[in-house]
């Protein structure tokens, strides 16, 4: 059977029509949809009526093909405008039903931050990034051999007494106890330089544990930074040039530190760096009254270093007659007390908002 194009726009009319009728009883947006589907659907009744275009003899086509994208964007329209008015009307019952006052100020978004440790450590590693070092991680359970055997601590050394390990449970084939949770990063030395060759310039920030009963200033976790440096021609005047401008970035360009001997088995020479007071400006007292941060001292005690002791070199393969390193440790735990003025360590590992919030 062949069609003509008037046929074919009324057939159209007829559709548009009954579909506009229908439309205006339509209130949810459920039967919106089965309208859609009904009237515009891949099997709707616009879409069989267009389906017929094919068979107009070719010079009618047009005509007919121009109605047809008419009505078919008409009906789009319109069901467009019925939704939003559907909708509208939701909202309006809703705020008649919830007393909605949407003149009301909406309940601001609250922004997180890091941690005051986070930050530190942050910044910390950042001064020494931009000296050259590269930032790495390690593991928070050790094993014997790296936390202490290869930093020159054999099992019956007195500098033991220094670390209080938690040990995990765990005995290797002797029977021994061999696994731990570091009790420093230092660890992190011999694992660096047992996977590279030198030079080596690393810090390591990272958790460490201690078996210790806690107070305003002891936790039994907290964190360190490591450093290591090893290359040809390293000498003390590299170590005392970089923990020297590093304290200048984190506390202030007109920093003195102080450096005095002090004793770690896997350096040699060791020492212990202080910077002058930043409360004080080293003079150990403020206004008349006794400067509460360096306990009058006029110094603040921040770091542990030295120089790579031969025997931690020439363990993970480095000729000491060859290579020279210095190394060093940081608590930036203490020292985030210290610049914050914040009296007791465990307010941060309590996850106090109203503490957090401060930094
Ligand atoms: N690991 C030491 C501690 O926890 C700190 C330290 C001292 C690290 C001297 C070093 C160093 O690398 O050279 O007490």
């Amino acid at each position: 059977m062949s069609m003509t194009s008037a046929q074919l726009i009324e057939d159209l009319g007829g559709v548009q029509s009954e579909a506009l009728d229908e439309l205006q009883g339509l209130t949810s947006e459920e039967s919106l949809e089965e309208w859609r589907v009904k009237f515009l659907g891949r099997r709707g009744r616009l879409t069989t009526v267009l389906r017929t275009l094919g068979s107009l003899p070719p010079e009618d086509r047009r005509a007919a093909g121009q109605e047809a994208n008419r009505t078919k964007t008409l009906l789009e329209e319109e069901l467009g405008a019925a939704r939003r008015r559907v909708r509208e009307g939701r909202f309006a019952l809703l705020a008649e039903q919830e007393q909605i006052d949407v003149t009301r100020p909406g309940r601001p978004a609250t922004v997180g931050r890091y941690h005051p440790l986070t930050q530190i450590i942050r910044e910390m590693c950042d001064a020494f990034v931009s000296m050259g070092f590269q930032v790495i991680e390690g593991p928070e359970v050790e094993w014997d051999h790296y936390n202490f055997e290869m930093l020159n601590i054999p099992s019956d050394h007195p500098a033991r007494d220094m670390f209080n390990t938690l040990w995990i449970d765990h005995k290797d084939a002797e029977g021994r106890q061999s696994m731990l949770l570091r009790t420093h990063t230092s660890p992190m030395q011999a694992r660096t330089m047992e996977k590279t060759d030198p030079p080596v310039r690393v810090v390591v920030p990272g958790k460490v544990y201690r078996y210790e009963a806690t107070d305003a200033t002891h936790e039994w976790h907290f964190h360190q930074i490591e450093g290591l440096a090893v290359d040809k021609g390293i000498t003390m005047a590299h170590l005392k040039g970089t923990l020297y401008e590093f304290a200048r970035r984190v506390f202030g360009p007109e920093r003195k530190v102080r450096f005095r001997c002090d004793y770690f088995p896997f350096v040699e020479p060791g020492v212990d760096m202080s910077i002058d007071c930043f409360v004080c400006e080293g003079q150990g007292s403020v206004n008349g009254s006794p400067c509460t941060v360096c306990r009058e001292a006029g110094w603040i005690e921040i770091l542990g270093a030295g120089m790579v002791h031969p025997k931690v070199l020439s363990d993970v393969g480095y000729d000491p007659a060859i290579y020279t390193g210095f190394a060093f440790g940081i608590g930036p735990d203490r020292v985030a007390m210290l610049k914050y003025g914040i009296e007791d360590i465990r307010l941060f590992y309590s996850n106090d908002l109203r503490f957090l919030g401060q930094f």
